[in-house]
């Protein structure tokens, strides 16, 4: 590695990312050039959705290009590199998909999501996402606010949180390697998984919500590291005792599970003072060298957010 990519804050592992990312990017576009559109799957099959209304507060920061939005995830099921989930997608079989509801609440089931969907109006918000690994990205999500899903399983007086479960499917390529203990598992305070800035996405940019961004359903709740926004969930479950999360399970003093991003608190290997910000052009070699931006507290959500933490000593619950 070069001394002008440690100054600059770049990591090996993100040099690795950004080769992969570059080569996907490359296939892409002579995949388009030569008409090739099949050739992206999902991506150039994805459906349009709608009626759509837009959201009054969203984000005015400039958007995320669908493109890096789509080509540059994390979602381990399908691959631990950046790339990988997109060249994967195709592995995640989303039709049918069901999603059991259990636990404390007077309504549970097992749900096709063509019940899940059918009563929510579908809505534009733009949220900034901000991963714990220092980058963010601003994306329109479309779907529905998680509080009006929750309500309709009548959750209970012991529900005290909710937690959700991947797609457990061993034959996705990416759970092979036991990087973390599957399935894929996360979890709100009922209040939080409340409040009305959580939200269930079902689509991205005007289209349904490709396989590597969480395909058919994930979570978005945009005061979080982006770890708390589960993907494509098969199981909601009300609990009284706090449920277990992934990272956390796997790293518990680098992962709490508020995980509210926070400037002030620095996980062990990455500071969270500032945050590399992916969007407009900054696709390619250019994204490494966007310049760093301020980290805001509760990724700039403090206000709608903090009375769910007035009594909380948010350095000791991270
Ligand atoms: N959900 C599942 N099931 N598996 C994952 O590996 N990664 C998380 C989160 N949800 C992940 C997941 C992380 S670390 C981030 S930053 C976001 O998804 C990334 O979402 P994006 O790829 O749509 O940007």
């Amino acid at each position: 590695m070069k001394d002008w990519m440690r100054i600059a804050g770049i990591t090996s592992s993100e040099i690795t990312d950004e080769q992969t990312f570059r080569r996907r990017r490359a296939l892409i576009q002579a995949a388009t050039a030569a008409g090739m559109t099949g050739f992206i799957g999902t991506d150039a099959m994805a459906k349009e959705i709608g009626p759509i209304s837009k959201w009054a507060d969203s984000a005015t920061e400039k958007q995320t290009t669908e493109e890096i939005a789509t080509t540059y995830n994390n979602f381990y099921e399908l691959g631990t590199d950046k790339g990988d989930p997109v060249k994967n997608a195709d592995k995640l079989i989303t039709d049918p998909w069901s999603v059991v509801v259990d636990g404390e609440c007077d309504a549970p089931g097992t749900f096709t999501l063509e019940d899940i969907l059918k009563p929510h109006a579908i809505e534009e918000r733009v949220y900034r996402l901000r991963c714990v690994e220092a980058w963010s990205m601003v994306i329109p999500w479309n779907g529905f606010a998680l509080a009006d899903l929750l309500k309709r399983f009548k959750p209970n007086s012991n529900a005290k949180y909710v937690s959700f479960e991947t797609l457990n499917d061993p034959d996705l390529p990416g759970m092979k390697s036991r990087v973390l203990d599957w399935p894929y598992r996360e979890g709100l305070r009922i209040d939080e998984a409340m409040h009305p800035l959580s939200f269930m996405a079902i689509g991205m940019y005007g289209k349904e919500i490709p396989g590597q961004n969480g395909a058919p359903m994930r979570l978005v709740v945009p005061w979080k590291y982006g770890y708390k926004s589960i993907k494509s969930i098969v199981r909601i479950s009300f609990t009284e005792k706090q449920p277990q999360t992934s990272w956390n399970m796997s790293a518990p003093h680098e992962y709490g599970f508020y995980s509210n991003v926070n400037p002030e608190v620095s996980h062990p290997r990455w500071s969270q003072a500032k945050e590399r910000r992916l969007a407009g052009e900054t696709s390619g070699l250019s994204a490494l060298f966007t310049k760093k931006i301020d980290s805001q507290f509760m990724n700039g959500y403090g206000e709608e957010v903090a009375e769910l933490y007035a009594d909380m000593d948010l350095k000791k619950f991270f």
